[in-house]
C-alpha cells in the first residue's frame, strides 16, 4: 500500500490486551443462482459513527500518536473507529491503491500455493490430486468446499478471487461495507461487516485465514490477541497467511498517519514470533516487491504462512 506517513522508529512496550467481543453485521453478495451467497439477518449496528462522505482533507493530526506515546492510547474501541474512519476516507476518495494491485495478485497466488501444498490427510505415498484425491479437501473422499476467511477484505476482490480459484467458500470481514467485487464464477463469497476480533462464528472451522494488509494497521498491544484469534478460527491442519509491510530497516517501526491510523513496518522475526506464540508452525514465506520507494527505501511485502497442527 502506498501511504505517506510520519516515521516514528520506536518500539512501544507491549501492554496487556483488551479483549473485544464486538458484534458483526453479516451481509452477502448476490451470486449466480446456483452459487447464491448465504444471507443472514443483519446484526446489531457497529456504531462506528462514520461520515457517509468523508472530508477530502481532514484536519491534520486530530488524534494522538499512540505509537509514539502509548499513554495517549485511546483504547481498542476508539482506535477501531479511527481505523474505520481513516480507511473510509481513503476508499471514499479512491485512494485504495492496494485494491486489485499486482502485490495482491502475488499474495493470492501464494495463498493458492499454500492451499494446494497442504499435506493430504488420509493420502498415502503416491496419492494426491493425480491419484484421485480431492484437491479441495486433500483427501480421497468426496469433497466439501474449502472454507476461508479474508480478514480486512476491503472491496472484496481478493475474497472473490480466492473463491473462484480454489472453488472455496470465502467470508470477507471488514470494518467497512465497501465490498463491490463481482460474484465469483466458481465457489461462493459472502461479506460480513465487523471487527475481526469479534468474528467468532467460524471458530475451529476454517481451512485458511488470510490477512492481507490488516495486522500492520493494528495497535501493537493487540497483535498477540490478533494472532491467537486467527489460530483459534482454524481447523486442525488449517493455514494462516499474513502479509505485512516488511521493515526495510530491520526493526519493527511505527509510521502513524496524521489521522491516527497506524502503519507498522514489521520484521520476519516479529511476525513469526507472534504466530508461533499462538501455537502455529511456520509453513512458507514470500517476499514481494511493491515496486515503490519510500524515504529512500525500496519497500517489500512479507507474506508468511503458518499451519495449525493436525488434531
Ligand atoms: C490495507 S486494506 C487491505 C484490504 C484488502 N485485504 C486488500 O488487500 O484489498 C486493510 C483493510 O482492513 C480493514 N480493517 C482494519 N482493521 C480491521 C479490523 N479490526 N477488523 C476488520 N477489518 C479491519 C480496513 O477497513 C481495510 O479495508
Amino acid at each position: 500500500m502506498r501511504t505517506p506517513a510520519d516515521s516514528a522508529p520506536t518500539e512501544p512496550t507491549p501492554a496487556p490486551t483488551e479483549p473485544y467481543a464486538g458484534p458483526t453485521e453479516p451481509y452477502s453478495t448476490p451470486g449466480p443462482p446456483d452459487q447464491e451467497a448465504e444471507h443472514r439477518d443483519p446484526g446489531p449496528d457497529l456504531d462506528l459513527d462514520l461520515e457517509p462522505n468523508p472530508t477530502p482533507n481532514p484536519t491534520p493530526n486530530p488524534t494522538p500518536n499512540l505509537a509514539a506515546n502509548p499513554d495517549q492510547d485511546p483504547g481498542y474501541p476508539a482506535y477501531r473507529r479511527i481505523v474505520a474512519r481513516s480507511f473510509g476516507a481513503w476508499y471514499g476518495q479512491g485512494r485504495d491503491s492496494w485494491t486489485g494491485d499486482a502485490t495482491g495478485e502475488e499474495i493470492t497466488r501464494f495463498v493458492q500455493a499454500q492451499m494446494e501444498a497442504r499435506p493430504r490427510a488420509g493420502a498415502g505415498a503416491g496419492a494426491g490430486a493425480g491419484a484421485g484425491a480431492d484437491t479441495r479437501t486433500g483427501t480421497g473422499t468426496p469433497s466439501r468446499r474449502l472454507r476461508l476467511l479474508d480478514v480486512g477484505c476491503g472491496r472484496g476482490r481478493q475474497s472473490a478471487d480466492l473463491a473462484a480459484r480454489l472453488d472455496a467458500d470465502v467470508t470477507g470481514v471488514d470494518l467497512l461495507d465497501v465490498w463491490d467485487a463481482p460474484p465469483p464464477a466458481r465457489g461462493r463469497v459472502r461479506f460480513v461487516r465487523g471487527d475481526f476480533l469479534g468474528h467468532t462464528a467460524d471458530a475451529g472451522l476454517l481451512d485458511a485465514v488470510v490477512d492481507n494488509g490488516c495486522l500492520h494497521h493494528q495497535r501493537r498491544t493487540d497483535w498477540p490477541a490478533w494472532a491467537a484469534h486467527g489460530a483459534r478460527l482454524l481447523r486442525p491442519g488449517g493455514v494462516l497467511i499474513v502479509s505485512v509491510f516488511l521493515s526495510p530497516v530491520g526493526e519493527v517501526t511505527a509510521l502513524p498517519l496524521e489521522d491516527g491510523r497506524l502503519n507498522w513496518w514489521l520484521t520476519e522475526q516479529a511476525v513469526t514470533g507472534l504466530y508461533t506464540g499462538a501455537g502455529l508452525a511456520p509453513a512458507g514465506r514470500a517476499v514481494i516487491d511493491r515496486d515503490f520507494r519510500y524515504r529512500g527505501h525500496r519497500l517489500f511485502y512479507l507474506a508468511l504462512a503458518f499451519r495449525k497442527a493436525d488434531g
